[in-house]
């Protein structure tokens, strides 16, 4: 029996995660512990929420006394980080919590792991290598960050390394590229687009909106994160991505002929500060382990396009709420 904290755990990537591990892994106990900023929901939880397997633990991961806490009172082994601020756009307009949550708050769970004996696993993503011109990063490439975020990413990423080297807490770190799928806060680029064009609302493309990205399906990343959990050896880094790159204005059209609304919803607004016009992992470390990714970019955005279509509950209840304000912020004008 293990038991692991997943931090962040009531986010996009932290429910299906969860609910994979619940799956994959049926002896496993899962404490989420989670602060419930304006990502975290648990609708993402509802229905695992009576699995006996599963506790909830509403926390900050800055709060070290709460941290200990919760290891103490769960006799946690692992902890699974993924509470983070996300969103590069957010990160532009205020990189404050970025920098509390991002670099701070992994620094609380690295002393809690060390004092505690425990595994320690991070959520990192491919975007602490910056613009990639030509190539494919690799795992050993130097970190060149350009946004708060991911300047923020990287602060955690070399934390981990030093606690690793320093005191021999047992670290992973898996880099992934964009994902996409159920209970995505929809602020980001794939859910914005569906459900602005179920509601024949414009879609923002940014600047000329031939910046590409690696579209990954949430459920192929938890495998790699789970993967490398188990089999990653401790110190290491490990890219996830399908290595398919897809340009943002022709996942854009894709998501409009996939609901068969006209392409004239396309409006392009001014571009993002700073834009990072690519990224591109090289995977061949994990593939090595046995990942592959089981979904193509198009059938992971089929697969998306569909549940946003059946589950208007989740995301008319966010897009109703604060987030108006936001989008008013980042858009109006623009
Ligand atoms: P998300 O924004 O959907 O969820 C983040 C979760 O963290 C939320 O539940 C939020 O309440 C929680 N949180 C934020 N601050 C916290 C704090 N101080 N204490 C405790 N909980 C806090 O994010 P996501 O897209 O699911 O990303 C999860 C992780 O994966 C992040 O670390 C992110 O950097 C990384 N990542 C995301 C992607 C992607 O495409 N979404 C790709 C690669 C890596
Ligand atoms: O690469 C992994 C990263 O992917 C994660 O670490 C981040 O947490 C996650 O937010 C995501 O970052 P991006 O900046 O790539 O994702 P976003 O969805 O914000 O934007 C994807 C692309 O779409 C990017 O080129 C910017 C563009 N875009 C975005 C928005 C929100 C638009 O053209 N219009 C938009 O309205």
């Amino acid at each position: 029996m293990r038991n692991l904290l997943i931090t962040g755990g009531a986010g996009f990537i932290g429910s299906n995660l969860v609910r994979y591990m619940l799956r994959k892994h049926p002896d496993y106990h899962l404490v989420v512990y989670d602060k419930l900023t304006y990502a975290g929901n648990l609708d993402n939880l509802r229905d695992i929420a009576s699995d006996r397997r599963y506790a909830f633990v509403k926390g900050d991961i800055c709060d070290a006394e709460a941290v200990e806490s919760a290891i103490r009172d769960h006799k946690i082994d692992t902890i699974v980080n993924l509470a983070a601020e996300t969103h590069v756009d957010r990160s532009i307009m205020d990189p404050d919590a970025f920098i509390k949550t991002d670099v701070y708050g992994t620094y609380v769970l690295l002393e809690a792991a060390k004092k505690f004996g425990l595994r320690y696993h991070q959520v990192g993503t491919d975007e602490v290598y910056g613009w990639v011109e030509k190539g494919s990063s690799r795992e050993t490439d130097g970190l060149m960050p350009r946004s708060p975020y991911a300047a923020s990413k990287a602060g955690a990423d070399l934390l981990i390394h030093a606690y690793f080297v320093t005191y021999q807490v047992p670290v992973t770190i898996t880099r992934g590229a964009n994902n996409i799928g159920p209970y995505q806060y929809p602020e980001k680029v794939v859910p914005l687009f569906i459900t602005n064009a179920i509601d024949n609302l414009p879609l923002p493309v940014y600047g000329d909106g031939r910046q590409m990205r690696d579209y990954q399906y949430v459920l192929d990343h938890c495998e790699g994160i789970d993967l490398a959990l188990h089999q990653g050896k401790p110190g290491e880094v490990y890219n996830v991505g399908t290595g398919r790159e897809t340009v943002n204005l022709e996942m854009a059209r894709l998501v409009l002929k996939l609901l068969n609304k006209p392409e004239s919803l396309i409006q392009h607004v001014a571009d993002r500060p700073g834009h990072d016009r690519r990224y591109s992992l090289d995977v061949s470390k994990l593939s090595g382990l046995g990942w592959e990714p089981a979904h193509t970019f198009e059938e992971a955005l089929e697969k998306t396009v569909q549940w946003y279509v059946e589950n208007e509950w989740w995301w008319r209840k966010i897009k109703s709420g604060d987030y108006k304000e936001y989008y008013r912020k980042q858009y109006a004008g623009r």
